[in-house]
């Protein structure tokens, strides 16, 4: 078969096809096949000839493990699973203007400290990222500084520097390989340059930070065609509106995932934030309806975010069900078992729901706030301001238990709340370590609904007072 040199790529995961079609069949993305020269639909087959044969050696010898690069900014670190490692690769992605070459010009300015650093940009020019850095504070660190794009051009330049601790490429659609046909940002472009950046940086030892820009467009290839080929992944996102960023750890070889660092965006760059509940808590009114405290985890932290729930008479045929910072499919569900289990409908009404401070929650845990929130607004009656509420509903309406329990209620305890609504308990498996915090145990969302609209204060329990 004749090798076929020029197809079409989906610029959204990368895969392949002979010809062009309005769909990926792959991903389900539309309008994202763009024809690419030279990468093939059909990979070549290996042929006849024999290879070396490869020796294995035991698992149990011993590796010399190279400290890790500490910038000293709590926040990355922590999601990089302890600082950076030697020869790893990682990539940041981020909507375009939410702040990863402020993020990264912060990092390797701190990084500077303790190793040589070197900024690649090629978006800006030399006087910008100056000028950036200059804005940080950062204008008196030894980090050496380029405007380049030319892969070729970079792997030279560090094939001779041998000192070099890490290196940032901003961004990695920015850059091209003079050897391919088709443009920079392109999803051949973009997976070349990348694997020949990290080849040195695995040979050189120094790590390497990609920025990746998220685009919803077809015309750049994505940080998806990137994920499998470095060792970490993080996603810096936040609402635009506010100015709270969420470093958040996708894939780690070298550390936990799902870890957060969270940011604020000042005039002078990002802020580290070490107590994230206090910042999203910061505008809270406690004495409005709709509203609830969800005591959740983030990676290993507690975070106490307020839910916000909204009903109100529908003039359309379909109401509305618009959710900011959480799943709308498992608000459908949640709305569903009120409706079938507790009788109370939203039939006819709008639902709007909103994580307040551009939080994204992922948690099953959230769905009893939600409820509590949902209850809340359609009773017009705010929620006891001295409480946060966690845990998971099933179909049938049951209240099920979550991990970390006593992580969320310390927080909450840390921050001035004194109840809780939680799923039921096993008290011998896991004595409760919060003692004082008033706590109702919820088994079915019908005794939450009991609960709040009796009077609470009768029916709490103290638990943990012997
Ligand atoms: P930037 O790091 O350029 O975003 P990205 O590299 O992800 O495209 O950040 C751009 C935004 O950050 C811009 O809208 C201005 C804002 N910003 C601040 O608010 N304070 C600052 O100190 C800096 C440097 C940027
Ligand atoms: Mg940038």
């Amino acid at each position: 078969m004749a090798k076929q040199t020029t197809n079409f790529t989906c610029q959204n995961c990368g895969t392949a096809f002979g010809k062009w079609a309005g769909q990926c069949d792959s991903c389900g993305e539309w309008n994202t096949l763009v024809e690419e020269k030279g990468v093939e639909v059909v990979p070549k087959g290996l042929g006849k000839a024999r290879g070396n044969t490869i020796e294995f050696v035991n698992l149990q010898g011993t590796s010399e493990e190279t400290p890790r690069l500490v910038s000293k900014m709590k926040e990355f670190d922590r999601v990089c699973g302890g600082g950076l490692v030697p020869g790893s690769a990682i990539l940041v992605g981020g909507d375009p203007g939410i702040g990863k070459s402020t993020l990264l010009l912060q990092v390797v300015g701190m990084l500077s400290e303790s190793s040589e650093c070197i900024y690649v940009s090629g978006e800006e020019s030399v006087d910008q990222v100056r000028m950036r850095a200059r804005r940080l504070g950062l204008g008196d660190r030894k980090v050496s500084l380029a405007a380049a794009t030319n892969v070729r051009d970079l792997i030279t330049t560090l094939e001779k520097n041998t000192t070099v601790g890490v290196v940032v490429i901003d961004s990695i659609q920015t850059m091209f390989v003079d050897s391919l046909d088709s443009a920079p940002g392109t999803v051949a472009q973009v997976r070349t340059s990348a694997q020949e950046l990290i080849r040195i940086a695995k040979r050189r030892g120094f790590s390497l930070l990609l920025v990746g820009h998220v685009t919803k467009e077809g015309t750049i290839a994505g940080p998806r065609v990137l994920e499998h080929m470095v060792d970490t992944v993080l996603y810096f996102e936040g609402d635009r509106g506010h100015q709270f960023r969420i470093l958040r750890g996708i894939k780690n070889r070298f550390g936990a995932t799902d870890e957060i660092g969270v940011f604020e965006m000042t005039e002078a760059g990002l802020m580290e934030v070490e107590n994230p509940s206090a910042l999203f808590l910061a505008q809270r009114r406690g004495d409005v309806s709709g509203a609830t405290v969800f005591a959740g985890i983030e990676g290993s932290r507690p975070v106490l975010v307020e839910i916000q729930a909204l009903v109100a008479p529908s003039a359309l045929g379909t109401p509305r069900r618009a959710v900011v910072g959480w799943d709308s499919g498992r608000l459908s569900m949640v709305l569903a078992v009120l409706e079938s289990r507790c009788g109370i409908s939203f039939s006819g009404k709008d639902v709007y729901l909103n994580v307040a401070g551009g939080l994204r929650v992922s948690e099953p845990a959230a769905d009893l706030a939600v409820v509590a929130a949902l209850i809340s607004a359609q009773n017009d009656e705010p929620m006891p301001a001295d409480s946060v509420v966690f845990g998971e509903i099933g179909l049938s309406g049951e209240v099920r238990p979550v991990g970390q329990a006593d992580l969320r209620l310390k927080e909450a305890q840390k921050l001035g709340f004194s109840r809780a609504y939680t799923p039921g308990w096993d008290r011998k498996k896991n004595p409760r370590a919060d003692v004082g915090m008033r706590s109702n145990e919820i088994e079915h969302i019908g005794d939450l609904i009991d609960l709040l609209s009796t009077n609470e204060s009768n029916s709490n329990k103290r638990v943990g007072a012997a």
